[in-house]
This record gives C-alpha cells, sequence and structure tokens, in this order.
C-alpha cells in the first residue's frame, strides 16, 4: 500500500467551483499537507495554489497529471468527473483517490439506480416508479397524484427536477427528458424540513460530517425554479437528536456495505439529502460527491485536519483516523449568482468589494464560477459566482455577518437570498414528531 509520512501529503484537487475553493483552503489548513495542486480550479482558487488547465472530465489526462505531479491523493470534488471514471484511472495508477469509481458514482449518476440500491438496502426513501414513455408518466403522476415530483433520470447539476401542482407541468418535464432521449423518476411528496448529511466512506467504514440545510430554489421563500443551491448553514439545532447516528444505521452503513457486497465499493462522500416527513425520515436523493454550497459552511466549522481524513477514507483506513472536532460557532454560506442564473446566466462581469469583504471578521469568500480577465482582474464566469461564509456565535449572528460580506460584494445584475437560515434563526422550522421516530428502535447490522 501507498505509505505516506504525514507533514509530505500531497494533493491534487479536482473541479472548477466553490466547493472545490473551501476543499483546497481546509487542505491548506492542515498541517499535514505539504502542497495543493488544484485542476481546473478558479480564480479563488489559482490565488492559493498552482492551477492546471488540463480537462476535469478526462479519466487519462487527471491520471496523467496526478502522476506527473505525484501527489500522494487526487480529491475529486464534482459528479461529472466521478461519473466519468476518473477516480478509477486514477486508482489504477496506484494513486489513492477520494472519490467513487465509475460504479459506484451510478448512485448519484443515475435516480433508478439509487433506488434500486435503497430498495435492495431496506433504505427508507420515497416510493418511486421509472417512466420511458408519456403513457407510463401520466398513470405514474395519477398514482402519486399531486404535488408532483419528476426526475430526470440522469446528471443535471441539481436542475432536472421539477416539483409542481401542475400535472400538465410535470408531464411536460417527462416529455422533456424523453425528448433528450432519458427518461424519469416520478415518485411521492415528501413534505417536512430537508438536511444533507455527508458521509466519508473509505468502501467499509463510515464517518458522518456535521449535518447543514441547503436552500435549493432561486427565489426567497423557495420560490423559482430549482439551483445547485443558494446557501447554506450548519450546524442544525432544530434537528432531532440522534439523527445523524440513526441516519448512519439505517442508510449510510446499509448502502455501503451493498455497494461492497457487489464489488463495486464506495470510497468518497455519501451525501445524503433527506427529509424528516410526518410519516418518519426519508431519502430524497444521494449524491456521490460533497454538495454545494453545503461544504463551504461545513468545512468553515471542521476542526480536524482534513487532508489526513480524506487521505484516511482514500486507503480504507477510516477506522483509524482521528475523531471529528467542531468549531462552536455556527457558519452560514451565502451564493451571490450572477443575472438571470439559473436559466442563461450572464458572465464577464467585474466582481468588486472583495477584499473589504475579507475584513471583515469572520467572514471570507469562496469562489465558484469566477476567472480573470485579459487584465488580471476577477470576473463572474459562472451562474453561482461566489459564497459569503461567516462563522458567528449562533445563527442570528453568523447570518449577519454573512449578509454584511454579501452587501460589500459589487457584481452587476447579481442576485442572492435574503432568507438563508432564516426560519431556523427565528425558531420557524418545525420537524414531524414522527420524523425520526420511524429510525428509533430499529437495529441493523452494519
Ligand atoms: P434532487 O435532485 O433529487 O435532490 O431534488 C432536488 C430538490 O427537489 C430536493 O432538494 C427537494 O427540494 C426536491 N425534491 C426532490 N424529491 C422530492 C420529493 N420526493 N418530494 C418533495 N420534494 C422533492
Ligand atoms: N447543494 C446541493 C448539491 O450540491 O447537490
Amino acid at each position: 500500500m501507498h505509505k505516506v509520512p504525514l507533514e509530505t501529503v500531497k494533493v491534487l484537487v479536482i473541479g472548477p467551483g466553490g466547493r472545490e475553493h473551501a476543499i483546497v483552503r481546509s487542505l491548506l489548513a492542515d498541517p499535514n499537507v505539504s502542497e495543493v495542486h488544484a485542476a481546473p480550479g478558479n480564480a479563488g482558487i489559482s490565488k492559493l495554489v498552482p492551477t492546471h488547465k488540463i480537462n476535469a472530465n478526462d479519466p487519462d489526462a487527471v491520471a496523467a497529471l496526478a502522476a506527473k505531479l505525484t501527489v500522494d491523493l487526487v480529491v475529486v470534488g464534482p459528479e461529472a468527473p466521478l461519473a466519468a471514471g476518473v477516480a478509477d484511472a486514477v486508482r489504477e495508477a496506484g494513486i489513492p483517490v477520494f472519490g467513487p469509481g465509475k460504479a459506484a458514482a451510478q448512485l448519484e449518476a443515475s435516480k433508478a439506480f439509487a433506488k434500486e440500491i435503497m430498495a435492495e438496502a431496506g433504505v427508507p426513501t420515497a416510493m418511486a416508479m421509472v417512466a420511458a414513455s408519456t403513457e407510463e408518466a401520466e398513470s405514474a403522476l395519477d398514482t402519486f397524484g399531486a404535488p408532483y415530483v419528476v426526475k430526470d433520470d440522469g446528471l443535471a447539476a441539481g436542475k432536472g427536477v421539477v416539483v409542481t401542482k401542475d400535472r400538465a407541468e410535470a408531464l411536460a418535464h417527462a416529455r422533456s427528458c424523453f425528448d433528450a432521449g432519458g427518461s424519469v423518476v416520478i415518485e411521492e411528496f415528501l413534505d417536512g424540513p430537508e438536511v444533507s448529511l455527508f458521509v466519508l466512506c473509505d468502501g467499509r467504514n463510515t464517518v458522518a460530517l456535521s449535518p447543514a440545510q441547503d436552500f435549493k430554489r432561486i427565489y426567497d421563500n423557495d420560490e423559482g425554479p430549482n439551483t445547485g443551491g443558494m446557501g447554506a448553514y450548519t450546524p442544525l439545532e432544530w434537528a432531532p437528536p440522534g439523527l445523524v447516528q440513526e441516519v448512519i444505521e439505517r442508510v449510510a452503513q446499509p448502502t455501503v456495505n451493498e455497494m461492497a457486497r457487489r464489488g463495486t465499493p464506495f470510497v468518497g462522500v455519501l451525501f445524503v439529502g433527506l427529509a424528516l416527513t410526518s410519516r418518519g425520515t426519508r431519502v430524497i436523493e444521494f449524491n456521490v460527491r460533497f454538495g454545494d454550497p453545503e461544504t463551504q459552511a461545513v468545512l468553515a466549522r471542521l476542526k480536524t485536519p482534513l487532508g489526513a481524513l480524506l487521505l484516511a477514507a482514500a486507503k480504507g483506513e477510516l477506522d483509524k483516523a482521528e475523531e471529528l472536532r467542531w468549531a462552536k460557532e455556527t457558519a452560514v454560506a451565502v451564493v451571490v449568482a450572477s443575472e438571470n442564473y439559473p436559466d442563461a446566466p450572464r458572465t464577464g462581469d467585474r466582481i468588486r468589494g472583495l477584499k473589504k469583504v475579507e475584513e471583515l471578521e469572520g467572514v471570507h469568500v469562496i469562489h465558484a464560477g469566477t476567472a480573470f480577465d485579459e487584465e488580471g482582474k476577477v470576473v463572474s464566469a459562472g451562474g453561482r459566482v461566489l459564497a459569503v461564509v461567516a462563522l458567528g456565535t449562533d445563527l442570528v449572528d453568523a447570518r449577519e455577518k454573512a449578509y454584511d460580506g454579501v452587501e460589500l460584494v459589487q457584481l452587476e445584475g447579481s442576485q442572492f437570498r435574503t432568507d438563508i437560515g432564516g426560519k431556523a434563526a427565528r425558531g420557524e422550522i418545525k420537524v414531524p414528531s414522527t420524523a425520526s421516530a420511524s429510525l428509533h428502535g430499529t437495529k441493523t447490522k452494519a
């Protein structure tokens, strides 16, 4: 096995977004990590570490870069390279990699596959039907009734899901997926607050991070279309005690066991999207990587050195890893997005005021869709442009600091939600009393 003495771990981070900027930032704070590289990175990342302009979705290109840089660990951020087999290529080159292979990445890349694994592993989730034609879709919509939930079966950057009371709109989304040559998963509507839980996996063992909440819709009060995520906060004061343990026992460990049993072990982050419904806790979806922008908030609180932790996962040694330690503070991340996101985001505009944001105490900026123009100035280059991340003594304090930062960001036409963590700060999140009761008292063997 690839043995690396600590203090010399050299890491390559794959991906272009905010999640990767947050990961790079945390790796640089790890005394075990000697050097960090990123590919392709963004403007914020390239201010911190060397970046390499390769096609991050090309398995051979990533493996070749990792070998050339003689890194000890590759961390793959986004789902697309994982689904393309980047982790397999790096692993075949003999380099430890944090991220599942192509087969295990199907847990995110195919919603139908995820449902199959959940059924096999006894994981509580929404009842669902796969439809490949208008007739099948109509029948499934009528089986579950309104509100309708229609999901593109494949990868869609968080934007392939339509939740609507309008049957015609639901059917139109299904048809657009069929027209693109795909199929859809239609499922029962899950009520109740949502939780994002990241579980580190080494193929056998599981370690959960602190739960977070994400804000998927573009506008305040959860209105407008779904996005990749407009903000997040952590921890969740309102979450039922024991939720994390129960999700490990009922969801993450059985899933990891089932993937291992199939000969496609899961190494990386199993991102469990949950709804705490009136009928119990249910899995909404699996992702096979850290969430964005939840990671920006979660890693801001993590005190355990991240490089050592991810290397332990990559090497199948999570059981020997240091116990997790967390800052007492609450973290809030507020995304600043470009005009017209999520439809056709406007890009190429100068971003000003970031230095001033960084001067605020307990506040930092994480870049997502940013680049340098010919003059070396930071410009917008994507839908979600950056996140302002703040640590505060409590959620009220952290929100105030994050929004003080957001107010200083100057980007023409930009938009942000004003209600990230708002309901929770006002104590308005109601967890249905049965939400985790259904999980309590159930024993699952790991
Ligand atoms: P997904 O891509 O599966 O995470 O779905 C994106 C978002 O759509 C979720 O975060 C939920 O807000 C919503 N959603 C997905 N599935 C359901 C469901 N069965 N019931 C209610 N809302 C859902
Ligand atoms: N923020 C949700 C996701 O990363 O899919």
